[in-house]
Parts: C-alpha cells; structure tokens; sequence
C-alpha cells in the first residue's frame, strides 16, 4: 500500500484544470441555478443575478462534484445538491455583508451597497427558501436532515460570532467553534451529500464530511488572515473589514498572546472599538508577533487532516483534485 501524500506544502495549483474536469455538470448547475433565479419579482432576479452572475469561485459546488465523480459518477441530484449548497452559501453572504457592513463583494459593490440591507436580508431569504425548495426535489430524508441541521449551524455560528464582536478575551477555541458552525459546516455537508447521493457506506460518508469539515477551517482560517494581508484587488474584498467589525480572529487573539504588553494593548483596544482607524498600528502588531505564520499553520494542519480523510478512496484523477483543493485553500490569495 503506498502512503497517502499529506503534506501541503507549496505546489502549483492547476484551479482551471481542476474545474474543467467538471465542466459539464457545471454548466448543468449553472443552468439549474439560472432557472432557480428566475422570479417574477423583478427585484429578487435583479440582485439575485447581480450576486450570483458576477463570480465567485464556485469551490463548493465543485467540491460536491469532484466528491460524487471520486465515488463514481455525478447524477442529477448530484446536481440540484451542488446548485443547493451554492443558493445557501450565497444567502449567507448577502446576509453576511449586511450584518458585516461590507461595501464589497466578488470585485464589485455588495448588494447592501447598492440595493440596501432590506433588500439584500429578502433576498437572502428567498435564496435559503429556494434552497430548501429545490433539496427536496432529491426525496431523500437524509439529505433534508444534513441540510437543515447545517443551515441551522451556519446561524448559530453567525451568532455566535456576533456574541463575540468587540470582546477581546475570546478564546482560540471559541474562535475555532464559530469558524466550524459559520463555514465549515457548509463544506462538510457539500462532500458529504456527494456520497449520500452515492449510496456510500457510512465509513466514506464520514469521511468526506470530514474532508470537508477540515477543508472548511482551513479555508475560512485563510479568509480570516487575507482580511490583514491581501491586496484587495486579489480578495475583491474590502481588507480590514474583520477589524472594522471588532471580529477576535485568530491573528488577533494570537498577537494579543503573544505580543508586549504595550502590542497587546494596541490589539485589544481595536477590537473593544471596531474601527478601521487603528488598521495599520494592528497590522504593525500582527506582523510583529508572526500571528499570520501561526494562522497559517492552523490552516496547513487542518488541510492534512482533510487529505489524509481522503484515503478511503480509490485513486483518480477527481481524488487528486479533491487533495489539490485543500492545498488551494491555504495557499489561495483570493
Ligand atoms: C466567502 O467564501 C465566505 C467565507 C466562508 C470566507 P468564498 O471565498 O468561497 O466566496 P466566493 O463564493 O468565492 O465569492
Ligand atoms: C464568512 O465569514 C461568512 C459566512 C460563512 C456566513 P466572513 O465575514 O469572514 O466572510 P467574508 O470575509 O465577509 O467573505
Ligand atoms: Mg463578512
Ligand atoms: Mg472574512
């Protein structure tokens, strides 16, 4: 038996490659989810084209995709769960940005920004509602349970961290609890529902659920260092938002750990305040302490973890892209 390659360190990441190889049960999806938008109430196709017409990387759909074609083939509810997973991933943005105040989203104006948060919380709901209408065209129970259990996790997350917001004694496990409700529950339920729908045995399912569980962390630990290092041109978000918000991420509770009395100070006083204005003396901070370096490393074990679930399968070309994502997930820039 040859050992599974866990490691993640740095490797190009062909991404268009690996979407092709999906290509067309993407296309399908992408139908499936144009047909889902259409609504007679013009401003629910307005903003639900405007978000969902202008990118996104698609990663969890995608996920889905290459999880059912590891297990074998993707069939049509493969599709309509993959076209699901991305209704409710959207709907927790356009929900997101309003509760984040954030201007910017995908490389352009939030939907907030320009329609309202009104607008944009209706139609957050009619995405979630349009998702649980479409998931139960699968029939299947198990795939209803493992979908409301999530949306159900994503807002205690969301809560959670909200609970948390200016409150600079939160702790790097409470921390890692929000991330696993608000984004990596989302993940895991993507690849899961891939071997559900596959009529896995319950051993591969939790694998996979597993593989996205970690993938998951990884990513949104990633999500949580970009908001302090990227440019915003690669991130097509605004940087500082966290910051803005008074959000303890975990490069923050790092630095405040870790730093001199006086750094310490300069962080927590940010987060008590929640404003941009002190971005660059935190920054200075973060960079100080290597709070990026820990968060990244947090991120590559997480990513290990993901690829070593993967064992289960046999190998393929989908397999090898599976374990190409989590590597992309720590090393992305966007
Ligand atoms: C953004 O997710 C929200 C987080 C969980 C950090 P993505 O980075 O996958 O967003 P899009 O769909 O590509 O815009
Ligand atoms: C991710 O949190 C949003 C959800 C999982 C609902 P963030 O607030 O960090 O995401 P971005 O940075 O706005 O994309
Ligand atoms: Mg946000
Ligand atoms: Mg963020």
């Amino acid at each position: 038996m040859t050992a599974i390659d866990t490691t993640t360190a740095s490797v190009t990441i062909d991404f268009d490659y690996i979407k092709n190889l999906t290509a067309a049960e993407t296309k399908a999806v992408d139908q499936l989810i144009l047909n889902e938008l259409s609504s007679d109430v013009v401003l629910i196709n307005q903003i639900g084209h405007y978000i969902i017409g202008n990118g996104g990387k698609r990663l969890r759909p995608l996920l889905l995709l290459l999880a059912a074609k590891a297990l074998g083939e993707a069939n049509q509810n493969h599709l309509i769960l993959a076209a699901v997973i991305e209704f409710i991933h959207t709907a927790t943005l356009l929900h997101d940005d309003v509760v984040d105040e954030s201007a910017l989203r995908r490389g352009q104006e939030s939907a907030n920004a320009v329609w309202g948060n009104a607008a944009s919380v209706l139609v957050g709901d009619y995405l979630y509602s349009s998702a649980f209408e479409m998931m139960v065209r699968t029939n299947n129970m198990q795939v209803m349970e493992i979908l409301s259990k999530t949306t159900t996790a994503i807002a205690e997350g969301e809560v959670l961290q909200l609970l948390n917001c200016n409150n600079p004694d939160t702790t790097e496990e409470k921390y890692l609890e929000v991330i696993a409700r608000k984004t990596a529950i989302l993940f895991s339920a993507a690849t899961r529902l891939a071997a559900v729908i596959s009529g896995s045995d319950t051993e591969t399912q939790e694998a996979l659920a597993t593989y996205g569980q970690q993938l998951g962390v990884a990513f949104q630990l990633i999500d949580d260092a970009l908001d302090y290092k990227a440019s915003t041109e690669d991130l097509g978000k605004n940087l500082g938002d966290d910051l803005a918000e008074g959000k303890p991420t975990l490069p923050l509770i790092y630095a405040i750990q870790h730093g001199t009395p006086t750094q310490a100070e300069i962080v927590i006083n940010a987060i008590r305040q929640g404003s941009r204005d002190s971005f660059n003396e935190v920054y200075e901070v973060v960079k100080a302490t290597n709070a990026i370096e820990y968060t990244e490393k947090c991120a590559d074990e997480a990513a290990a973890k993901a690829i070593a679930s993967l064992s289960c399968l046999p190998d393929s070309d989908y397999k090898r892209a599976l374990e190409q994502l989590a590597r992309f997930s720590v090393q992305r820039d966007h």
